[in-house]
Formats: structure tokens, sequence, C-alpha cells
């Protein structure tokens, strides 16, 4: 039986004791308090700070204690199976992480000279090589911090793009099909494109004679995720890109599910002219929270002079690497320096490790550990698989409650909640929206076959409990977490995610 920690829940500030220190700092010498008020001048008045910081006085162990259970309350890869579809929350080797502890990676500051950084260059030389290797695209950039910031990078240099043709009054339009990330939509409104949708067939792919209609002189690209988010490869993608290519529009490939083709096709042999990879879903970071993350960006050759300065390069004359801001037609610096370099050294270090084979076997395994879950799981009475369920999924499956809920009135919503109470953490839900109540499936590569087998005898048992009309363990879950069933809605909505707006709401409430 899994049961989580649970503690106290007594905020950090509300433990706090007036006079309570971990550190004390030595008192300030005369030299060092005149250089703090001379420094005070150079600051305007308004920004200065005259009431001190309402910090929580504590001691160091005092500090330990509260952030351990906090970590013990919480629920990550490290401790338990975690098939969050489109997440990739896969294990991540240890030996990532402990590179980025070495000195050598630690002590460096982006404003050293290039001379005095060469190793940490080649690392981002060769890491932004291989991702050229891996996607068949000519040059990349690794400045972008995620995803979704990815996105923004490739359509930015589409928009920039266009403008440098004088095309932009025209070309105002971006074709996105109904079951992308949210990003994607996001992104094309964002940097100032009408977002036009295109329904998926009834095979999950995009509908092409949609798509052929949709498309028009007004058409600047389009943004396709492959495999798509109902974990598909997209059929007819040398139709589609022609089709955009002939209005010239450019396509962009959105890269988040790279660890299900790795080694085995690539964007750039498709036609893609753009293409952004998560390293931090791909390449051995935990997805979260938004960061830290990496969301490099590659282009064909004619797209390389829009690139974000500066990119690195390789003199070979002077056998060094090199800042290079020769980008004529750059769409300028998208992040401040040169990328997420802790996040470069941890895909670095998981490329090397693996090496081509290991690589290709990496999409393997996670294409096999989906296709053993799909066909299982649809067998199970209450659920099915809407999309694919009848050929081969890629890297992960979206399931649908629907019968379930039609059945015995349990939703997905329920069925996740009770996966917590056993010691899984629940998949993606409720996304794509394509699907109705849907749990969208990502076991990863790093499962083995023992958890996938625990998962599916779980929802096994959800199934049996529901058909047997006792819901009210998963009507009540969870039981078993620190925190039971928080109101959704209202966490949306209406977060409380610092100390300042509790305090704020606890006196609204007063
Ligand atoms: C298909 C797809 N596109 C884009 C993103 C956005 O990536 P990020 O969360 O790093 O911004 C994700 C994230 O999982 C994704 O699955």
């Amino acid at each position: 039986m899994y049961k989580q920690t649970t503690w106290e829940k007594l905020l950090i500030f509300e433990q706090s004791t007036p006079g309570r220190m971990g550190y004390q700092l030595d008192e300030l010498n005369e030299k060092e308090k005149s250089f703090i008020e001379k420094a005070k001048l150079r600051i305007s008045p308004e920004m200065l700070r005259e009431e001190p910081l309402n910090l929580p006085e504590l001691s160091e162990l005092d500090v330990i204690r509260h952030f351990t259970r906090l970590s013990q309350m919480n629920y990550g890869v490290d401790g338990g199976f975690y098939p969050l579809g489109s997440c990739t929350m896969k294990y991540n080797p240890k030996i990532c992480d402990l590179v980025t502890t070495y000195p050598k990676a630690q002590n460096i500051h982006p404003y050293q000279s290039a001379d005095t950084v060469q190793g940490s260059l080649q690392i981002m030389y060769e890491l932004a090589h291989w991702l050229v290797e891996l996607s068949g695209m000519s040059k990349v950039t690794l400045q972008p911090a995620a995803g979704a910031h990815g996105e923004y990078t490739g359509i930015m240099i589409i928009r920039q793009y266009h403008g440098s043709k004088g095309n932009l009054g025209l070309k105002q339009e971006i074709i996105v099909p109904d079951s992308a990330h949210g990003t994607n939509p996001a992104t094309a409104s964002m940097c100032g494109f009408k977002t036009v949708v295109i329904p998926s067939h009834e095979d999950g792919c995009i509908d092409l004679e949609a798509m052929r209609t949709a498309v028009s002189e007004k058409t600047a690209g389009i943004m396709l995720t492959n495999p798509n988010t109902l974990g598909i490869f997209e059929q007819n993608i040398e139709e589609m890109i022609k089709i955009i290519h002939e209005v010239d529009g450019l396509a962009y490939y959105d890269g988040a599910n790279f660890n299900a083709i790795m080694g085995k096709a690539r964007p750039g042999d498709m036609g893609f002219d753009i293409v952004h990879y998560n390293l931090h879903k791909t390449f051995a970071t935990p997805h979260g929270g938004g960061g830290p993350g990496s969301g490099p960006v590659g282009v064909i050759k004619k797209l390389e002079p829009f690139l974000p300065i500066p990119t690195i390069d390789f003199n070979v004359e002077n056998d060094e690497y090199f800042f290079q801001y020769n980008h004529p037609k750059t769409i300028g610096k998208v992040r401040s320096y040169f990328g997420n370099f802790s996040i470069v050294l941890r895909a670095y270090t998981y490329i090397l490790r693996l090496g081509r084979e290991g690589l290709k076997a990496v999409s393997e395994m996670a294409v096999l550990n989906a296709n053993y879950m799909m066909s299982k799981t649809q067998l199970i009475r209450g659920f099915f698989v809407p999309y694919c369920g009848s050929s081969f999924c890629m890297h992960e499956f979206v399931l649908s409650a629907k019968p379930l809920t039609k059945d015995t009135n349990l939703s997905a919503l329920d069925v996740s909640k009770y996966l917590l109470d056993r010691g899984v953490h629940p998949p993606t839900i409720y996304f794509p929206l394509i699907v109705p109540e849907a749990l969208m499936i990502e076991p990863t590569e790093t499962e083995a076959k023992k958890t996938l087998d625990q998962f599916i005898e779980i929802l096994a048992d959800v199934s049996n409990l529901a058909y047997s009309g006792q819901t009210q363990s998963i009507t009540d879950a969870p039981q078993n977490t620190s925190v039971r069933r928080i109101d959704d809605v209202k966490a949306a909505r209406k977060p409380i995610i610092s100390y300042r707006m509790l305090e704020q709401q606890k006196s609204e409430s007063k």
C-alpha cells in the first residue's frame, strides 16, 4: 500500500523565530561600509528599500528539515512511475547531473572571453552539430530556454524571412492542427500571426483536404508536431510540405517528441525548414514547471542568416571556437548570453554516453513500451483508444475513459486521482482536446515491463471496482497523499503561490 508522507504544513514564514539564524556574516569594516554608502548613491532613491526585508528567521537545521519534509511530500520520477503524456518524464541518468557539478563547468562566467572558455564552446559547438546530424538541418542555435521559446524563435524566423522579402503584409497566417500542443497556436499569435486550425482526420492525422483548402497566398507557414500529440506519426508529410512550399510558406517541425524518432527519421529529410528540440525532455533533464529547459532550433541553409546571434562557430585556421555574429538578417537575441549551459552539458553527456546506436535504442524502447501498454490497456472494460488503437503508436498513446464515464459516471479525473492512491503519477488528462475523457500515456523507455504491468493492473482494478459498483475508493481518492483532492478550478484561477498572496487573502477574508 502506497502512503505519502504528511507533515504539519507550517510555512517557513510561520516557523520564524525572531533572532534565530543559520549563518552569521562578519561585521562590515569601515572600507566595506563606505563602499556600500557610495554604491547607494548610484541607485535612485525611490529604488532604495527603507524597511528591512521580511525574511523568515530560522536555524540551519530548521531550514534543512523544512525542505526535506517538503521533498518527502512531493512525487518525482526518481520515486515512482510517471507516465505523463507529452512530458517525457523518464529517468534521467545521474551522470548527467554529476558533470554539471564539476568546477570547470560551474566556475565559468558568460562574460569571459572566448579564448578562456574554449572547452565549453567546444561542447556547445559539438552538441549543436549532433543536433544538426539528428535532424537533417543545416545549423542550430542553442539559445532558446524551453520548447515554447524554441517555437517563438522559429516563428520569428518565419516572420523575418517573409519580412525580408517585403511580404509580411501578405503572409499573415500560420496553419496549426487541432491536436497541437497549446504552445503552438499561442506562439503563432504571440508572433503576430493569425492561427488557422485544421481538423484531424478520423485516423488522427491532419486532414489533408482541409489543409489544402485552408492554404493560400496568406499562409506564412505550418507548425506540425511529429509524432503528433496522439502518438501518431503523421501521414502525407511530403504532400503537406509541398502544398506549403508552393505558396512560399515555411514548414516548422515541433520536435518536442524527438525521443520517438532519434536515429530513425529526420525532419530535414522530410522537407521541414525549421525544427525545435526539447533538450530537457529528450536528453536527460526532467521536464517541469517551465524550467530549467533548453529548446534549441535548427534551420535549413537558406534560413541561417536569420538565426539569433551569436551562434558558436569553429575557425579551422586558428583551431579556435568563437562567437559568430555574422547573421545579417538575424532576429536578434532571444535570451541572455548563449543558452542554458547546464542543460546543454546534460544533453551532451547523454548523447556521448549512448552514442548513435544507443540513441536509436532509446527511441525503439520508448515506442515498444508505449505499444505494449496501448495493446493491454485498450482491452480493459471502460477504456478504448479512439485513434490508432488498431495499428501501432509511437512513444505515447491517448486512452479514452468515455465508456467508463457513460457506464459508471467515473471520469478521467477520478481515475487519475485513484492512481495517485496506488503510488503512480497520473497520465496527462483531458489533452489533446479532441479525445473525450482523455488519458494521455507516455511510459518512456526507462521503465521496466514489471512497472508497466503494475500500471495495467491498477487500471484493471479501477474497471473492476467501477463495474461492480464499488466506486467510493475512486471518488474519494486520493486518500494516501499529503494533499487530498483539490479544487482544480480554484487552483488554476486563484492560485496562492507566495506568502504575500496568502497574507493578502487572510486580510481580505477577515
Ligand atoms: C508537443 C509539444 N510542443 C511544445 C512543448 C513545449 O515545450 P516546453 O514545455 O519546454 O515549453 C511541449 C511540452 O511538453 C510539447 O509536448
